[in-house]
Order: structure tokens, then sequence, then C-alpha cells
């Protein structure tokens, strides 16, 4: 890992005091989820310098009692060892420079093509990652249980049949029809629940208590160690990027890239990209605490949270530049720019990254930048709307 010292603060000096109090909200949150603790970290105004050896102590206690609150870094050779697992399952994705959209955007674009994985979307990596932890970890466990809007789901289907479980996974109402007929396919057992993707991750909680399965979280260091592996191709294949724009949900892909530069000890900015309508991330990052909303409106159904990851906010507080939000509008346009130029499907988390550097291509110089292609899994109604010009309706 990159040493941190007090200047190395990406962010700027808000940037530093930000990591902190995040950190430190994503530490207090986990000890209030503990019975085991009955003290609240104190609240001094924690630094950036001091927040990764308090980080160490308290991960050092809490995983002695099972708990992971704030992630231990990836190291280069998790990262690797992750890859070698993962490509028994799978080949990498390409990275492509197109023509085309370069020349629309003035700057060299570079696309990390997660679209091309076996599920369409980058979250494949990181099913394959918890489910071999949780044979070697919990081997009596039988089966798993998780909330999704499909992407995960599929991810958590597949990985689980390979290695012998089963896969129970809960949608809202009114989920993608053809992300469901998906995850069907690679074999889940799927339930609707809630009306929105929270809703069905409260009841996903309940049930793996009741049916004694293991609840895949949204976020988990076996997640992040996977899907950290797509950062690893593509920042071995391109090390001088000076910005990668990334879709932010619940935070796994955005803590992988971080993770993966920094274990390579390279300077690309990261800059994160939510939808308008679903605020939650940008307003946690903006004011450095966890901070809810009460909805989460966007057709780009990846990225629709309202609920932030406290533990993931720690780390992208620190590791990410800014986070940019788009509006669905700029997202559609985004996904016809990249049909055009490219003639690939990206869905409309997959395409964010694309409209968040559009937004910002003449504030943003016109250096090397990737926009990581996360997804390509679009129902085709939606698909036949935005290719004629439209925006949909979310669920
Ligand atoms: C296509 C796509 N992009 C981005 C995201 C957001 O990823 P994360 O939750 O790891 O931040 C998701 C989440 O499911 C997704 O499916």
């Amino acid at each position: 890992m990159r040493k941190v010292t007090p200047d190395d603060n990406r962010a700027g000096p808000a940037g530093a005091e930000r990591a902190g109090a995040a950190f430190q909200a994503a530490a207090n949150a986990a000890l209030e989820a503990s019975s085991l603790f009955s003290y609240r970290l104190p609240s001094a105004n924690w630094k950036t310098e001091t927040a990764q050896p308090r980080a160490a102590r308290l991960f050092a206690g809490l995983t002695q009692l099972g708990m992971a609150v704030c992630m231990e870094p990836l190291t280069l050779n998790d990262i690797e060892s992750a890859a070698e697992l993962v490509y028994g399952f799978m080949k990498p994705t390409p990275q492509y420079r197109w023509p085309l959209l370069t020349e629309a955007i003035g700057a060299q674009v570079w696309v990390k093509h997660e679209n091309h994985s076996p599920i369409g979307a980058f979250k494949v990596r990181g099913g394959i990652t918890l489910s071999q932890w949780l044979r070697r970890e919990h081997p009596e466990i039988q089966g798993v249980v998780s909330a999704t809007r499909g992407n995960h789901g599929q991810s958590i289907a597949r990985a689980a049949k390979c290695f012998g479980m089963q896969a129970r996974i809960l949608v809202p109402h009114g989920n993608s029809v053809e992300k469901n007929a998906a995850m069907r396919g690679f074999g889940a057992e799927l339930i609707e629940f809630g009306m929105d993707y929270d809703e069905a991750r409260q009841e996903a909680e309940r049930m793996a208590a009741k049916d004694n399965l293991f609840n895949v979280p949204p976020f988990h260091r076996e997640l992040v160690r996977g899907v950290s592996t797509y950062g690893l191709e593509l920042f071995r294949e391109i090390p001088d990027l000076d910005t990668v724009y990334v879709p932010i949900g619940c935070g796994s892909g955005i803590c992988g890239l971080i993770a993966a530069r920094d274990a390579l000890g390279l300077d690309a900015k990261i800059v994160g990209v939510v939808a308008k309508n679903a605020p939650a991330v940008k307003l946690s990052f903006d004011s450095g605490k966890p901070i809810d909303t009460n909805a989460a409106k966007t057709f780009a159904d990846g990225i629709a949270v309202r609920v932030t990851v406290p533990e993931a906010l720690a780390i992208y507080s620190r590791g990410a530049d800014r986070v940019v939000s788009v509006s669905d509008a700029e997202v559609a346009a985004a996904i016809r720019l990249l049909y055009r130029t490219t003639h690939n499907l990206a869905e409309g988390a997959g395409a964010a990254s694309l409209a968040a550097l559009r937004k910002e291509r003449d504030s943003a110089g016109h250096g090397k930048v990737a926009v990581i292609l996360s997804g390509g899994n679009m129902d085709s109604e939606w698909f036949t709307k935005i290719m004629s010009g439209g925006v949909p309706a979310p669920n």
C-alpha cells in the first residue's frame, strides 16, 4: 500500500477532514451495531494521517470478535491472488480506446468493458472471491441470501452455484424483468419484496437469521477484493491514466478501483459518479458523514441507493478526488453516444461514468481518461426508448 502521509490528501484539506469524519462515522456505526461494545470512539477531529493506524487498531480488535468495521486495506498480493482465482471462471475484460469517442470528448478516452464479463457486469468478480472465502471460512453454510437490483444477484447466483451453494435473491417489486430472468437463469431462487432495494435488503437480513443462510451484504472485503481485479487490469494496461470515472452505488466498485491504484502506487484521480435523483453518496462524500435519503429515483438501477455504506464511504472519502452527479437525461444521452461511437450497450449505471466525463469535459482538461462501463444489462423496452431519444421513468 502507498504510505499515507499528512500531504497525501487527494481532495485538499477538506478531504482530510472528510476522510477522518467518515472513518469515525463508519466505526461508530459498527460499534453501535455490536452489543459487545458499550463505548463510542472519541469525537476528536480525526486527520488522514492518523486514520490508518486507528483503523488498524480498531480493525484488529473487532476482527477478533468476528466483526469487520473498517476494511483492512488490500495489498497487491491480495488483488493478484484474487485475479488468479477469478481467471479460473472468466477471462480478463478488455479496455479499448475508441477513436470516435475520443473525438467526441476531445480527450483520449479508454473504456473498461465490464459489459463483456460472463454476466455483463463487473460484479461477477466479487461473487467468485466471496463464495470461495465463504466455502473456506464457513464450510457449514449451505446457502446464501442477498438483495439486489440485478447484477450483484447474478454474480452471487452464478458463483454460489459454482461453489455448491443455494442462492436466494431478493429484488424489489417492479425490478428489471430481464435481470430477474437472468438471475433465475443462473440458478437463483428469486423473491420479490419491498418497494425499493433498501427494503429488499432489510428482508434479506431477516431471512438470513430465520433460515440460517449467509446474508451477502452489498459491501464486503471479499467483494471488493474480487472487483479490484478489473482495476488491476485497467491500470496495468494503461498506468499513466490521469482520471478514471466510476459509478458508485454501495461502493465496492470504486473501493476496488482505489485499492488497485494504490496497490500499484499510481496517481490517477478517481472520480465517483452518482445519479442526481439518488444523491445519498454525494451528500455523504461532501459532508464527510453517512447521509441517507428517502428516495432514489433513477433508471440507473445499479446506483439507485438511498443508504450510504459507512465502510465504503471511509475508503472513497480519502481515495476519490470528487463525486459528480448526473441526471437521467445525461445518462440516456451517454448511452446513445456510447452506442453510436462503440456499438456497445451500457445500462444506466454503466453509462453514468461517461455522462460525468462529458459533463466535465471542458473543466477536466484533455488528459488520458478512462470510463468504467460497469454493466450492460438493460431491458429491451428501455433500450428502445433511449435509442429513440427518450428517458425511461425509473421503476
Ligand atoms: C452496472 C453497475 N454499475 C455500478 C454499480 C454500483 O456498484 P457498487 O454498488 O459496487 O458501488 C452497480 C451495482 O449493482 C451496477 O450493477
